[in-house]
Order: C-alpha cells, then structure tokens, then sequence
C-alpha cells in the first residue's frame, strides 16, 4: 500500500473563511458520497464517515476503537444471503490503486455489493494508519447484468433467426412436394403425405416465431394508446382465462401514447396472460396496471433507464411463482420448464424482443408461492386521456374538456420543460420530438387538436411545414410558433410579416401559459 500522490495536493486548499480547516475536513469527509474508514496503524477505527456508517450499519462513536474487520463485514462477492464464508484476506494484500469487489454485510444483515480500495494514511514521515473507502455499487452491477443479457439475448436471437431462415427455406420444400404427393396419391399412401405435411406446417409455425425473434423491420409502428389496447385483448384474456381464474384491470388515466405495434402489443399481452394462467392451475387473479411515469435525469433510475416520460403496464398474477435459478432464463429463447409439449419456451423471449424494439424495458419478480409480476415501460409520445377513455368519465365534466396541446420540440429537455408548465396548467398534452413524429400523432387522434406549440427549427421538416400540413385536417387549431433565433433571420421575417404567431426563446412559464391562454380564447 502505497500513496503515490503529493501529500500536499490532498490538502483543502480554499478553507471557507471563518470556519477552520478541521471543520472544514470533517465536513468533506462527512459529505463525500463514498464510505470512508480511517484506522490506526493497529487497525482500530478512528473515523468513519456517515456513508460507512449506513453501510455497516454501525454508528461511527460504537466503531471507534473496534478492529476494522469487527466492524466491516466482507464476504465473496458471489455470497448467497445464508451460508457465506467471510472474505479471506480481504483488503489487507490490496495494492495502492487496487480496488476489489465484495458482498458487504451489515450488522442489521443488509447486504450490498461494494468496491473497496484502501490507502495509507501518511503525514510527511509518521504512518497515521489507513483509510478504507468503500463503494456501493449495487446499481452498476445491475446495469452491467441487464447489459450482458441483452447482449446474450441479442447473439441467440440472430443464432436462432439464421437457422429459422435457412430452415424456411427447406420447409417450402417439403411442404411443396408433400402438397403435390398429396394430390396424386390415394390411400394410406395419401394418409401419410397428409402426416408429412402437418409436421412440416407445425415446423413452419416454430420457424416463423424465430423470425420475429430476431426481425426487427417487420413492426408496424403506429402511436398507439395503451389503455386502448389493454382493452382490446380484454377479452381474450378473459377467454383464456377462463370461468374460475379472475381478471382484473386498473388503467391510468391521463395515459401516454406510445409508438410500436398494435398487434406485437397485444402479442405480449396474450402472452403474459396466458403464462400466468398455466401458473395458477385453477383459482387465481391477473391484474393488468398501467400508469405514467418519468424517469428524471437527476435520479438514480437515471442509471438504468432513459430519462424521460414512460407508459408502464404492470402484469401481475398470483400463481405459483417461481425461484431464482427459474426467474433469471426466463426470456431465454427456448426456455421452458413445461412438460414437453406444453410449451416450448418462445413466448417470453419474443416479449422481451418486441419490447426492446419498441424502445422499452421489461422486467420481472417472482417469489415462489406468492405469484409473479412484469413490469413493461415504454417510452411515450405525450400524456393525456385516451380516445374511449373521455366517454367512460363523461358524466363528471370540468377536467375532460382540458383544451389539447400538441407540442413539438426537438430539444429534449426544453420539451420536457414545456410539457411541465403546461400539464400543470391543466391542458392534455400531446408530444412530439419532431414534425414527422407530430404528423403520425395528428393523423391517429381523432379528437380536437387546440393548439400546436411547435419549435420553428428542426432535424427535418419545420414547425411552418408542419403547420402548413396540418391546417387542412384542423382547420380550427390554433398555432403558437416558439424560435431561438433571432428575428431578423429572412425566414423569420417571413414569419413576422405573414403576422404569424410567434414566441421567442427564451421565455418565462408564465408567458408561455398567456400566449396559449390568448390562442384559445
Ligand atoms: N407468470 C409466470 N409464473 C410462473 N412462471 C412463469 C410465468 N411466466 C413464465 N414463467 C416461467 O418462464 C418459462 C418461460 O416462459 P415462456 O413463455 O418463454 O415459455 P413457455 O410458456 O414455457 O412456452 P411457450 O413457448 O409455449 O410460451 C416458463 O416455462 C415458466 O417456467
Ligand atoms: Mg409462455
């Protein structure tokens, strides 16, 4: 253990007037959001900051005075929550700049994965002791599972789409020539041809679900509303379930849109549906929740997640569940703990490729005996009611008549900011990252568009084409144009001269909310 670096660069160089630099130090150390433990040259605990404490579990004035290893629980990073062995050695053969990896556990029996390096504590000639810095890095390994699983994922799916592509092409064949003898021939000759091409059409069916594993340009993206499609494979659902399994439902309302697949959605739904049944053998609920909800870009979700607004469908059963060897194959392609033909172990595989195609997350917890739930996020278009959903809720007035906003920005956190002001003004909002996005959006909404907040420069076309292109349909929307330009660029004169509606960047929430409010009234 060796400290390579100038003592003195490690020195608080600015200490705050009228606070001293010991004050000042404590208050670093308490702040840095890394455990920190400092012993003496015996190993005893002098210090240690309020992060080590939440991770040991131990308050710093009970730690000070015990062996480091008394007090800092480290077991092998693989360890199981029962029947860990402690670390052998750890820390002590660290070399300076090393850091290695354990399970720490806590005294209330919290376990966390943590990185740990250890430094000496050196003042000019005197050897002070150590200091120990301990990081949770829980979430990292997190990301770096999902990544390797969806690197996995992705190698199988191309593997097994390769196969089923070559293997189609025999199949043509087979079936081609079983379909000819078929014709010709009588009897139990004919019997056996009809055999040949039952067979061959079942190998058909596998292959074609492969290829959807491992397509990806097949999808018919169109921006859809969840709850909508949540109610159309309602019944279905219900069928499949069939008299003494329950099916109940909790959609949000406003809901986002999302771009993807009608069909690929109802596809995983069904899927999920009937995944669940096979896991309740007679009674049994299936919930099916879906919400809003934003991943900000400040919070720790921000590391496993896109930033940004997301539709989440929760489907939840209460069935046998399962344990965590089961838990983590179950989107492996073929996959299954079915008898065998009972299923073959696509269904999940396919749901977890639509998903990660629509741009989305899917995840799932199990418990054995306690039942199994999928959480789904999808990235979404806007938040507001739904088409069928203004219906249902009709009879209580005031909110649904909200005047809609259809919002086009291309910079992301300017729209997110916008989207803000203008939801907690209570207008529905639709959402757009550009003008084609916003077209596919007007052309799917059927319900009156009142105003199109939209950026004038964009990737693609501008917000005036935009306008232009949907005047025709929505002859009664109204136009509020936002630039950052200034304006005397020519086309702004054009925009000036033609009077059109125009708000300059930057702008307080205030003035956005006026000029809108005067658009509508
Ligand atoms: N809701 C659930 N409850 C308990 N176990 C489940 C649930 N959903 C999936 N599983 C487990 O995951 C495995 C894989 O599911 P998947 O849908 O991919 O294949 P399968 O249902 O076995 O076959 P198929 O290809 O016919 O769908 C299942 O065999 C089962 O062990
Ligand atoms: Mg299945």
């Amino acid at each position: 253990m060796q400290s390579t670096e100038d003592p003195k660069k490690q020195m608080p160089v600015a200490a705050e007037e009228g606070r001293t630099s010991e004050d000042w130090l404590a208050t670093t150390l308490r702040n840095v959001g890394e455990g920190i433990i400092a012993t003496d040259t015996s190993g005893e605990i002098v210090f240690m900051n309020p992060v080590a404490e939440q991770l040991t579990g131990w308050s710093g004035g009970d730690a000070q005075g015990r062996a480091l290893m008394d007090v800092l629980g480290l077991f092998e990073e693989s360890a199981a929550a029962s029947n860990s062995l402690p670390a052998k050695n750890p820390i002590f053969d660290l070399l300076a700049g090393e850091s290695r990896s354990y399970t720490l556990i806590s005294k209330t029996e919290e376990h966390t994965v943590v990185e740990v390096e250890c430094f000496e504590n050196r003042s000019a000639d005197d050897l002070l002791g150590s200091i120990v810095v301990v990081r949770d890095i829980r979430s990292r390994r997190e990301m770096e599972g999902r990544v390797m699983q969806s690197q996995k994922m992705e190698a199988i799916a191309n593997l097994a789409g390769g196969v089923a592509h070559d293997f189609n092409n025999q199949l043509l064949v087979i079936l081609g020539y079983a379909d000819e003898l078929y014709a010709r021939l009588s009897g139990e000759d004919k019997e056996q041809a009809l055999e040949i091409k039952r067979a061959a059409s079942i190998a058909e069916s596998i292959t074609g679900q492969l290829l959807t594993l491992s397509r990806r340009d097949v999808a018919q993206r169109e921006v859809l509303n969840v709850n909508e499609v949540i109610r159309e494979v309602e019944p279905l659902i219900a069928h499949s379930l069939g008299r003494t399994r329950k099916l109940a439902t909790d959609l949000g309302s406003p809901l986002g849109f999302i771009r993807g697949d009608r069909n690929q959605l109802k596809q995983v739904l069904l899927t999920l549906a009937n995944n669940a049944r096979d896991a309740m053998p007679v009674l049994g609920e299936l919930r099916i929740e879906s919400s809003t909800l934003e991943i900000d870009a400040q919070s720790p979700a921000a590391r496993l997640y896109r930033p940004g607004w997301y539709v989440r469908v929760r489907v939840a059963d209460n069935g046998e569940g399962m344990d965590k060897a089961t838990l983590s194959r179950i989107f492996e392609p073929f996959f299954t703990t079915k008898k065998t033909g009972c299923g073959i172990g696509l269904g999940l595989s396919i749901v977890h490729s639509i998903i990660v195609h629509t741009g989305g997350y899917i995840s799932a917890a199990s418990e054995m005996g306690q039942g199994t739930s999928f959480d789904i996020l999808l990235p979404s278009v806007g938040t507001f009611r739904g088409i069928g959903e203004v219906s249902e809720s009709e009879g209580t007035g005031g909110e649904d008549s909200a005047p809609t906003v259809l919002l086009v920005e291309d910079e992301d956190s300017v729209r997110r900011l916008m989207h803000k002001f203008l939801e907690r003004a209570g207008y529905q909002l639709l959402e757009a990252r550009n003008a084609e996005e916003a077209e596919d959006i007007a052309r799917v909404y059927d319900k009156p568009i009142h105003v199109l907040v939209t950026d004038v420069v964009m990737v693609g076309r501008t917000g005036l084409e935009l306008a232009e292109r949907l005047m025709p349909q929505r002859p009664d929307m109204k136009v509020l144009f936002v630039s950052g330009y200034r304006h005397d660029t020519l086309e702004h004169h054009a925009l000036w001269n033609r009077d059109l509606n125009l708000l300059p960047k930057p702008f307080p929430a205030s003035e956005l909310l006026r000029r809108v409010q005067i658009l509508l009234s």
